[in-house]
């Protein structure tokens, strides 16, 4: 466990000013919108900031942004690490260590994913009630460091209960459809077979994607109440699957974002 390199990250980012995040958040592939609502402080270019992973050439806007929305001090990821690219568990769940050392106290998170339910549709949103984790690892395998969080945390309410509600009640008010249901992971970074399609169905999953679980399960580790929505871009249906085009899924992400900037500001404002 690199607890020296986080405190020592949290310390640079300290001094660059950013002094009272109360929110962190993840902004998933094609959902970097959010950031426009951000009165900015102060944007570090994720390869300027010590002991970050290293971005790829795939992450091209890897930035920290920190400013405020509806008056509360925000910390947003925009670009994440994702295991496929090559990065270990923990790397990927570095940022998130990170941000709750600074001082957040909630953690939202979004992301792309495939609807493996077919009465959702692409373009809808997704509230993340649970997660089947199908990665073959994951973020707390190793020596644990209990300045940290406990060997054997408990995932019995991965997802806030409060923050859910919030999000609900928000999607209500917005006149936005919140479909709700349990995320799977997969490795990627190919897309999944007809048949895996229908093993991810009878394992319990309403979306896949490959991403998410393993900072959901730094935060519930480390004791940072978190919440995720799904921007569902593809309908995974085995028996009538065509080829994903990357650049539709894309596009679908960026015009359901607009939902998803709506919700998250809600429930800014609500926390
Ligand atoms: N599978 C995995 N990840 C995804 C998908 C999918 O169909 N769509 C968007 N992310």
């Amino acid at each position: 466990m690199n607890l020296e390199q986080i405190k020592h990250t949290v310390e640079f980012l300290k001094l660059k000013g950013i002094l009272e995040p109360e929110i962190g958040i993840v902004l998933g592939t094609g959902l970097g919108n959010l950031a426009t609502k951000i009165e900015t402080n102060l944007v570090i270019d994720y390869e300027d900031i010590p002991n970050f992973p290293v971005s790829t050439v795939e992450m091209h806007k890897g930035k920290l942004i920190y400013g405020k929305i509806g008056g509360k001090q925000v910390l947003a990821m925009q670009g994440r690490f994702h295991y496929y690219e090559g990065y270990s568990m923990e790397e990927t769940v570095f940022p998130i260590r990170v941000m709750k050392l600074l001082g957040i106290t909630s953690l939202l998170i979004s992301n792309a994913a495939g609807a493996i339910n077919l009465a959702y549709k692409k373009g809808d949103l997704m509230l993340i009630k649970d997660h089947v984790n199908l990665f073959p690892a994951n973020p707390l395998l190793g020596q644990n460091e209990p300045e940290l969080g406990t060997r054997f945390p408990d995932m019995s309410e991965p997802y806030s209960l409060q923050l859910n509600d919030y999000l609900r009640t928000t999607a209500q008010e917005k006149e936005i459809t919140l479909r709700e249901g349990v995320y799977v992971t997969a490795q990627g970074p190919m897309l999944e077979t007809p048949a895996e399609y229908r093993m991810l169905k009878i394992v319990g999953g309403d979306a896949v994607g490959m991403s998410t679980v393993p900072e959901v399960i730094a935060a519930n580790h480390i004791g940072l109440r978190c919440c995720a929505v799904s921007v569902l871009t593809d309908e995974c249906d085995p028996d009538n699957l065509k080829p994903v085009d990357i650049a539709e899924i894309i596009e679908v992400a960026s015009k359901a974002e607009l939902k998803l900037t709506d919700l998250f500001v809600g429930l800014i404002e609500k926390i």
